[in-house]
């Protein structure tokens, strides 16, 4: 099975996503069966590393983004992977917009489709360190749920 997280710019949300799934992968001896990547719907941050309070913030409980490095969504994204998991509906929205008629990815927001409390993960990029705070919160227990449909799917 096959998983892209999509964001705006790839440095926040999606690698954050990408860092805490292959964790619980690796912890549930899943890690050979499902790949994880993640990519921006934007290009400005292409080729770069996670941003350095994504980073701090993650490592902080104990997931090292640091070998990430960003890429924009392309056409084949859509036959390479099986789920595309969008962190907020204007990232969804720009996903349908770009989606090639011989797709076969399923398309969805992630929390929407994993019982969080929000329907979407906030942008952290403009605000302070409680965002990040938050985007880990909310990506860790949905990558739980996440974790046990891929259960169910491998
Ligand atoms: P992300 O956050 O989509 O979670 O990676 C952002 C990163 C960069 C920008 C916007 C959002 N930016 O405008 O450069």
């Amino acid at each position: 099975m096959r998983i892209l997280f999509v964001c705006l710019g790839n440095i926040c949300r999606s690698p954050t996503a990408e860092g805490v799934l292959r964790q619980q992968l690796e912890r549930a001896g899943l890690a050979d069966r499902v790949e994880v990547a993640s990519a921006g719907t934007g290009d400005w941050h292409v080729g770069k590393g996670p941003d350095s309070r994504t980073c701090r913030a993650a490592l902080a409980r104990g997931y090292d983004l640091s070998k990430q490095r960003a890429q924009q969504v392309k056409p084949e994204h859509f036959t390479r992977y099986d789920l595309i998991l969008a962190m907020d509906s204007s990232n969804l929205q720009d996903l349908k917009a770009l989606r090639p008629g011989t797709a076969s990815a399923e398309l969805d927001l992630f929390l929407r489709r994993n019982d969080a409390p929000l329907d979407e993960v906030p942008d952290p990029y403009y605000g302070g360190a409680d965002g990040f705070e938050q985007v880990l919160d909310l990506i860790e227990g949905a990558c739980q749920s996440l974790l046990v449909e891929i259960k169910g799917r491998v």
